[in-house]
């Protein structure tokens, strides 16, 4: 937990998860509640619900698979999870769907509706939730993206506030449940040393990476409608530059963290089509699902301005896509250049630097000059590294699911943080920019060069995992 602990009395006593025969079910649900069995004893009724024509007997085989498929072999676990599993065939826009989903929950008096489903389907399925009864003192968890842009994440929030009070709905974002986007926050506001120079007057230029090594795979129906600014920008990105360039929460309560990261994503401009670059990798339009003609980008490229006293001035660089030379996140924060050159020290760009790799390993790292040794003063970049992988790590659906049940919201993305979100993105949405080719396994399109031209360039990343 990362607030105070709600009371557990209040923890919800079942849990409901619709799109139960579907990809996300498959691949995080089960495994995280094996987990949560495991860890902490989940012991309620687990109801999935879908419509697909099968059995409950189908849903355990399928449970089983996954958990077969990600090692999750306790014989002891496996059965109490398979004993809690629950199953409800039905069409989502058939009122009987949500009778029968009604009597299920029996006794259970605060369930918890996760919905991994489509977004086209939320409006139907909150809305019966909200008719059947189901909905009374429950809490929903929705998967993003929430809406396609401001005006219909506006209406989203609107539809799900008819049903659920906002202290009952819970977005997930995903990055916010993992360890070393949580240390973001841990380590600017844990130590000290960070503060006094974490502004405009020591800091150079703030970059972040999200590289992938990989193409679209088998989301090729579902990706062509998103691109890059919905898939991962608009929200993990931003919520990225959130935790790097917020003030201090005024305390640990959830509400304060949310409060400031809404405060942060409110301050930053809307992007301009002079701000961003989208690149297609080739071959995309190729891909199973995706449209011959699609111009959806796969890679994009933004430069955006945080208007606050911290931190005007300074350029806050995204850039994320598919098919890049490796698969890594990594935020680089690059402080200014000593004032003046005394040693001969033939170093070009970025002396000093915070480095924050995120995935796939952990490392925070500070970047440094020091003197080589002999005779001349001469310099070499050093790097004091810090790398925090810890084996029992919670991965981010386990811990998200586990603070859904007992109502702590920290982790999870408030309504006007997803409305200030989309606010920076809407101006060049869709086709506002043209899309560029690139190559696979290349940085993306030339033209990203340009958004960085006066910062350095775009910082190198090293493959961590496979250089020594
Ligand atoms: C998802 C995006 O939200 O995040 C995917 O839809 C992306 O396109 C994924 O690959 C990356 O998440 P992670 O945790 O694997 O870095």
């Amino acid at each position: 937990m990362s607030g105070p602990h709600p009371d557990r009395a209040d923890a919800s006593d079942a849990l409901v998860f619709f799109g139960a025969t579907g990809d996300l079910a498959y691949k995080q649900i089960f495994p995280a509640l094996y987990e949560m069995v495991r860890r902490d004893g989940l012991d309620v009724p687990v109801i999935g619900v879908a419509k697909a024509g099968w059995t409950l007997e189908q849903l355990k085989g399928r449970a089983l698979a996954s958990l077969d498929e990600h090692g999750k072999h306790d014989p002891a676990v496996v059965e109490k999870l398979t004993s809690l599993l629950r199953y409800i065939d039905g069409d989502y826009a058939d009122e009987a769907t949500f009778g029968a989903l009604r009597r299920e929950l029996g006794k259970a008096t605060r369930p918890l509706h996760y919905l991994a489903i489509p977004p086209a389907l939320f409006g139907a399925v909150v809305s019966s939730l909200g008719s059947s009864g189901c909905a009374d003192n429950a809490r929903v968890v929705l998967e993003k993206p929430f809406g396609r842009d401001a005006a219909s994440a506006a209406e989203l929030n609107r539809m799900l506030q008819e049903v659920f009070p906002e202290s009952c709905i819970f977005r997930i974002d995903h990055y916010l449940g993992k360890e070393p986007v949580q240390n973001l926050l841990f380590f600017r506001f844990g130590n000290s040393f960070l503060e006094p120079i974490w502004n405009r007057f020591h800091v150079r230029s703030v970059q972040i990476t999200m590289a992938e090594d990989f193409g679209v795979a088998d989301r090729g129906a579902f990706y062509d409608h998103v691109g890059a600014v919905r898939d991962v920008v608009q929200n993990h990105m931003l919520q990225v530059v959130a935790l790097l360039a917020m003030e201090a929460p005024s305390d640990v309560n959830h509400e304060a963290q949310r409060d400031a990261k809404a405060m942060l994503l409110k301050a930053v401009r809307p992007l301009d089509a002079r701000h961003i670059v989208r690149g297609q990798y080739a071959g995309y339009t190729s891909e199973p699902g995706v449209s011959p003609h699609s111009t959806v980008e796969t890679f994009a490229a933004v430069r955006l301005q945080v208007d606050t006293w911290r931190w005007a001035g300074v350029p806050f660089v995204i850039r994320a896509g598919k098919h890049l030379p490796l698969t890594a996140t990594e935020v680089v924060v690059q402080f200014n250049q000593p004032p003046q050159v005394i040693f001969e020290d033939k170093d070009v760009g970025g002396r000093n630097y915070v480095r924050f790799r995120l995935s796939p390993n952990e490392v925070i790292a500070l970047g440094a000059r020091a003197k080589v040794p002999g005779e001349a003063m001469v310099g070499e970049a050093v790097e004091l590294q810090v790398h925090s992988k810890h084996p029992d790590e919670m991965p981010p659906y386990e811990r998200l699911l586990g603070d859904a049940m007992e109502g702590d919201a920290a982790l999870f993305a408030r309504q006007d943080a997803v409305e200030a979100a989309w606010r920076i993105v809407d101006p060049i949405l869709d086709d506002a920019v043209p899309v560029h080719p690139y190559e696979q396994g290349t940085w993306g399109p030339g033209e990203a060069s340009g958004l960085v031209g006066d910062i350095g360039g775009w910082t190198d990343l090293i493959d961590e995992e496979t250089t020594p």
